[in-house]
């Protein structure tokens, strides 16, 4: 497994990787990484001959008052569970080198990118197309692989590649949760003892509408009402609770098969989210 910082290195590495005609198989990160992370990897590794990394925590995609400082970071850690995985290359850029002083080109993906976890993070998901198309770029995959845990952000991903006619396939590999259902997260790290507790009722509540669909409620107020009350049980503040269509993420007027509900929750200064498609 190579580690390797500099851009131009990594470039030159992976053209001489393309010229055996591998497939290269890329996961971008923030590192930190659990099991969320490398079910990700596994899905790269099956698919491609070459497997690449990324871990940057990229400050573009966090406003000024958020957590880019205190983000965990460990790298040491990350690099023997990724040994472990069978990864060919990580690529762990520094910030200085990735965003030089004068930078000044950003992506912008719109209307998808203004609704839903964009609303409260206006700039947040510019961030995260300006450095996952900069990242394809360097890495030049075949096919990249995003977690649903973030649904907004694989499906905006998915617009950049169809909009801009980039090469590259993008796979959605399925939400990694522990055992009592609480979504996978770098930020779950953040939480009390008893916040980390009350956290499951993200699922839980998820899992209860589609039980309540399945029984015949397709009311998406009722739905949200719901939603909002388990949450606040459980000392939550919700940001959004989003009742929409998969494809669009536009509100739907009744919850149908394959209506996706997405939530974005407070719990003191973290932010936790999660969705289920019914
Ligand atoms: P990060 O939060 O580190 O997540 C990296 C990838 O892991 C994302 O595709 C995310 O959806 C996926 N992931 C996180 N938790 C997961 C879980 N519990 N189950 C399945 N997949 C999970 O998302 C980012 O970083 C950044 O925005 C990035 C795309 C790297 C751009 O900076």
């Amino acid at each position: 497994m190579r580690v390797i910082r500099k851009i131009a290195e990594t470039k030159d590495f992976i053209n001489k990787i393309k010229k055996t005609a591998k497939t290269i198989g890329f996961v971008p990160t923030m590192g930190y990484l659990h099991e969320g992370h490398l079910s990700l990897v596994r899905i790269a590794r099956k698919k491609a001959d070459f497997v690449v990394i990324s871990i940057f925590v990229n400050p573009t995609q966090f406003a000024p008052n958020e957590d880019l400082k205190n983000y965990p970071r460990n790298i040491k850690r990350d690099k023997a569970l990724l040994e472990k995985e069978n990864v060919d290359l990580i690529f762990y850029p520094s910030a200085i080198h990735i965003y030089p002083r004068d930078y000044k080109t950003y992506i912008n993906v719109k209307d998808l990118s203004k609704i839903m976890c964009g609303n409260t993070r206006p700039r947040h998901f510019q961030g995260v197309t300006t450095i996952v198309l900069k990242l394809f770029n360097i890495i030049k995959p075949d096919i990249a692989v995003f977690g649903a845990k973030d649904y907004q952000q694989a499906l905006i991903i998915r617009r950049m590649t169809k909009d801009l006619n980039l090469d590259v396939k993008i796979i959605t590999g399925k939400i990694i949760r522990e055992k009592d259902g609480l979504a996978m997260s770098s930020r779950n790290k953040y939480l009390s003892p008893r916040q980390r507790k009350d956290a499951t009722v993200l699922y839980h509540a998820l899992r209860k509408i589609k039980r309540d669909f399945s029984s015949g409620f397709s009311d998406p107020k009722r739905a949200k009402r719901i939603i909002r009350q388990l949450i606040e049980k459980k000392n939550g503040r919700v940001d959004y609770i989003a009742i929409a269509n998969k494809n669009n993420l536009l509100p739907v007027k009744r919850i149908g098969k394959d209506t996706l509900v997405a939530l974005a929750v407070f719990f003191g200064k973290t932010r936790l989210i999660d969705n289920i498609i019914i």
